[in-house]
């Protein structure tokens, strides 16, 4: 399986700075042969970041959410379809910024992968527990839990359609970061979840991504676990040098 690395812009960077990362990126990934890259800009530039470099190959855009709702009267919000309109590949959906700053429920989590993968984009999955849910030994049961509500009623070719991402909330934006054995337990956990519930050829084939402080001096050692297929990165994506040499070390497993 291809390694995935996933740049998260979170609400960084202005349209003429998109632009220039972009550009510069799409030249440096000239080098890069295996790995399939993302990067996930803020919404307003999705469509001209789309249209200049979605269909190129080499990079891919993703939104960073998306509306739960098909088209209508829901004013600010944007739907699956319309990003698939405009050129976008995939999207990020359950990320714990969502969950926590704009109430994105289990509930809320689930409507809006129903519709990505109905509208045909690809789903970043993302999932992962808090520092009390780590300390009290509750992770593997939160996760399962976030898993269980988001990704079981897809059927086995709609989970084609699917990446997870596991970023464990303590971990993210705080510089610390799960250990290689940490994130690969819980991948393994991730996997065998996906085994049972989808069959063992489609948990061979999921992606499962790492993310949480992930930088040029862990990734390697993260993306080498078995079940790790590459990361999804927030601080160190929005420098050309730390992304690349983030893709470089997947390019390197
Ligand atoms: P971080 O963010 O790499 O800055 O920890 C990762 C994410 O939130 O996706």
């Amino acid at each position: 399986m291809r390694n995935i690395v996933a740049g998260n812009w979170k609400s960084n960077k202005l349209l003429n700075e998109s632009e220039q990362f972009t550009n510069e990126l799409i030249q440096q990934l000239s080098r890069i042969e295996k790995t399939e890259v993302f990067i996930c800009p803020p919404a307003p530039y999705l469509a001209a970041l789309a249209s200049k470099h979605g269909s190129r190959g080499k990079l891919k855009i993703a939104a960073q959410q998306c509306s739960g709702e098909a088209m209508g009267a829901f004013t600010g919000e944007f739907s699956a379809d319309m990003l698939n309109s405009c050129g976008v590949h995939a999207v990020l959906i359950g990320h714990s910024e969502r969950r926590e700053h704009f109430g994105e429920s289990d509930d809320v989590v689930e409507k809006k992968v129903r519709k990505a993968i109905d509208s045909g984009l690809r789903v970043i999955f993302c999932c992962g527990e808090s520092l009390g849910d780590r300390t009290s030994n509750n992770h593997f049961h939160w996760v399962e839990k976030q898993l269980i509500h988001a990704l079981s009623n897809l059927n086995s070719k709609e989970m084609n359609q699917v990446v997870v991402a596991y970023e464990p909330i303590w971990a993210i934006g705080t510089g610390q970061t799960a250990t290689a054995e940490q994130a690969q337990e819980m991948h393994a956990f991730i996997r065998t979840w996906i085994s049972n519930q989808f069959g063992q050829e489609i948990a061979l084939t999921t992606a499962i991504l790492y993310g949480g402080s992930c930088k040029p001096s862990n990734a390697l050692e993260i993306f080498k676990q078995k079940d790790v297929n590459g990361g999804l990165i927030g601080g160190a994506a929005l420098e050309i040098d730390s992304f690349m040499a983030i893709i470089d070390a997947a390019e390197a497993c």
